[in-house]
């Protein structure tokens, strides 16, 4: 074998021999590179006459063009090995059987307030929304519960480390009641450019639902729970017309004439008379129980007058219930904090 049929063959064993595009790079280098074999050979032609420079430059150059055509295969050979390899790391198994994205559906709590909302609406109720951090004003002393009084221990509020205007402390609402004050003196606002007209402003018919705290946790009490405030002020709203509202709210909103309730006499400071109000099924797994449900009352005058409107003029109602009590009875769940836990294999039955 001749000298460059020798280098040829080497180039080619090299090549072969090179695994990635570097490697065959680096090999490439050693041949035809600026100090390649082919390159010495071709710088040492300069001794050589004319004759013998034109047989032996193209010898050189057929070692050269099969070195290159031995480069190029291995180029090519190398990115399909890569790209093959490519191929099957990503591989997509079309066989295995897709995952199931599973419908959602409205929590059990939000499907009652819903039912709840709609219900109201019905009978002229407006649906307000309020702010869940409320003034110590607005949770207690406007509604007729002044700093120090006994009556504040009935719930046990948490408190946030923010003072407002008065100097003292804000809360998480221990119920939707400050809505009721909150509303009215949204509604007078609203209405005041009528009034001062001299028309008669409208009565206010109001729910307020939404989330309430305190610290309390069992079974049938979370510190985070529900509440839907009620509240009809006009000029001749009674104790009657809440007994017919709530009677039919609850007929209504358990599909069902086939319950009784009851008016049980009670204590809040922003009622006189207070009533808590209790609900009884006729027949179903729960028949023959009373169950509490709201308390209620005839709003008291100093809580009027702390809406801004005048107690000779405006009476009426105000009730606040429990729509997670509502949902535990309609479903029959027992126990209260499956609501709050999210596990999905319980609310799943509610799709
Ligand atoms: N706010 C009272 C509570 O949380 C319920 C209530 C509302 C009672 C309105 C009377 C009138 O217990």
């Amino acid at each position: 074998m001749n000298e460059l049929d020798s280098i040829v063959d080497s180039a080619r064993q090299a090549f072969a021999a090179a695994a990635t595009p570097a490697d065959l790079e680096n090999a490439k280098a050693r041949f035809t590179g600026k100090a390649g074999r082919i390159t010495e050979l071709m710088k040492g032609m300069g001794a050589l006459g004319v004759d013998e420079k034109k047989t032996r430059g193209a010898a050189i150059n057929l070692a050269k063009q099969a070195i290159e055509a031995a480069l190029a295969d291995r180029r090519q050979a190398l990115a399909d090995a890569e790209l093959q390899a490519q191929l099957k790391a990503e591989a997509l198994d079309v066989s295995l059987p897709g995952r199931l994205r599973e419908p959602g559906g409205l929590h059990p709590v939000s499907r009652t307030m819903e039912r709840i909302e709609l219900i109201f609406s019905s009978m002229g109720f407006d649906v307000a929304d309020g702010p869940e951090i409320e003034s110590d004003w607005h949770s207690f002393t406007s509604l007729n519960n002044p700093p120090n009084h006994p009556a504040r221990s009935m719930q046990d509020t948490f408190y946030v480390d923010i003072k407002g205007d008065d100097g003292v402390a804000y809360n998480l609402r221990p119920h939707t009641s400050p809505m009721q004050v909150r509303y009215a003196h949204q509604h007078i606002k609203k209405h005041a450019d009528a009034a001062r007209a001299g028309a008669a402003m409208p009565e206010i018919r109001v729910i307020a639902p939404g989330r309430t705290y305190r610290v309390d946790s069992d079974a049938t009490h979370s510190p985070m729970f529900h509440q839907c405030e009620g509240l009809w002020l006009g000029d001749n709203v009674s104790f009657k017309d809440l007994k017919v509202v709530f009677t039919d709210f609850c007929r209504t909103f358990f599909e069902s004439n086939d319950l009784a309730l009851r008016f049980r006499p009670s204590f809040f400071p922003f009622t006189e008379p207070s009533a808590e109000i209790d609900i009884q099924f006729q027949s179903g797994p729960l028949a023959g129980r009373w169950l509490e449900v709201a308390g209620s009352g005839q709003v008291h005058p100093a809580v009027v007058r702390n809406m801004g409107l005048d107690p000779e003029k405006y009476i009426g109602f105000a009730f606040g219930m429990g729509p997670d009590r509502l949902t535990m009875l309609r479903y029959g769940v027992d126990d209260l904090r499956l609501f709050f836990d999210g596990d999905v294999r319980f609310l799943r039955q509610f799709r």
